[in-house]
């Protein structure tokens, strides 16, 4: 098995693959034309079956786009992607047309993968697997929430989903580590974006609690549920995230939340100097320990 590393590979990522799971790595030439056309080539012959690696942001519209050349360059060499291993999935979220007039964007983005004949996404914590078997594919689905908090060294009393959304993510990692689990209700403006937490009675008083959810962008469901967890008596409170979507305004958000610490997988490549309570955790090994229950490579 040929493993081809796109752009959005992390570089952390990319090193947990070559040396942990000792992956055989071919990495395209890319360039870009003058009119801002992306180019790619691939520069040695392959043959057999070939898994692309794609992580979809930053700069997700450019990076779908080399993704799909990418795949297209496959075909044309007369080797066949087996499947994609995509560790961040954009435009998982519109997954439904919340408001009448928008597009079902997972379906846009993800239809057209179906005519190369890839059938198999392994993916790290999809916002919405259905919307992608809902296409066809075989969604490989890995939560790293629990190999997460394990890393992080962190005792917690009590796991918190902060929508209904995050419960099964939630309640995976309470199954883990043998402790509760609790969520609460959010509700956002599907025209401003703006974010409301149903008053709840949390019963989390003197508790080291850690919010479990997939994706950060904003910041302001962490912000939120933490807010609520302190006014209801919580000692602690950590974020335990899978892709962490960072920018100036989210770790703001984040630090004047009071949240102790922010554990995340390495899935998109980060900003430079991350404060210290924010830990970057690689999932390489998690990544490869799965797709080798399944492939021989
Ligand atoms: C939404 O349903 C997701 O699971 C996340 O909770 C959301 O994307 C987080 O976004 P933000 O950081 O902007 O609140």
């Amino acid at each position: 098995m040929i493993f081809i590393y796109l752009s959005g590979t992390p570089n952390s990522l990319a090193k947990g693959f070559e040396e942990k799971c000792g992956w055989k790595v071919l990495r395209p030439i890319n360039k870009v034309f003058p009119d801002g056309e992306q180019y790619i080539r691939l520069p040695e012959a392959i043959a057999g079956n070939v898994a692309i690696i794609q992580s979809l942001y930053p700069e997700q519209d450019r990076k779908i786009v080399e993704l799909y050349l990418a795949v297209e360059a496959v075909s044309g060499r007369g080797a066949r992607t087996k499947f994609l291993i995509l560790p961040y999935t954009a435009y998982t979220r519109q997954d439904k047309r919340f408001l009448e007039g928008e597009p079902v964007s997972t379906k846009a983005v993800y239809q057209n993968l179906r005519l190369f004949e890839i059938d198999t996404i392994v993916a790290v914590d999809v916002h919405s697997i259905q919307s992608l078997t809902s296409l066809g594919f075989k969604v490989h689905n890995i939560l790293p929430h629990s190999h997460l908090l394990n890393a992080a060294g962190e005792k917690v009393d009590l796991v918190l989903a902060p929508d209904r959304g995050a419960l099964p993510r939630a309640m995976e990692v309470a199954k883990t580590f043998n402790v509760p689990c609790d969520y609460i209700e959010k509700f956002r403006d599907r025209v401003t974006g703006e974010i409301r937490i149903d008053r709840k009675e949390l019963n989390v008083s003197g508790m080291s609690v850690a919010i479990v959810d997939d994706i950060i962008s904003t910041g302001g469901t962490i912000a939120k549920a933490a807010h609520a967890l302190y006014n209801a008596g919580a000692k602690s409170v950590i974020a335990v995230v899978s892709h962490s979507l960072l920018s100036l305004e989210s770790i703001d958000a984040l630090s004047s939340s009071n949240i102790s610490k922010l554990v995340t997988a390495n899935t998109v490549s980060m900003p430079n100097n991350l404060p210290k309570w924010i830990q970057v955790v690689d999932v390489s090994s998690l990544i490869c320990s799965e797709i080798s229950k399944w492939v021989s490579y």
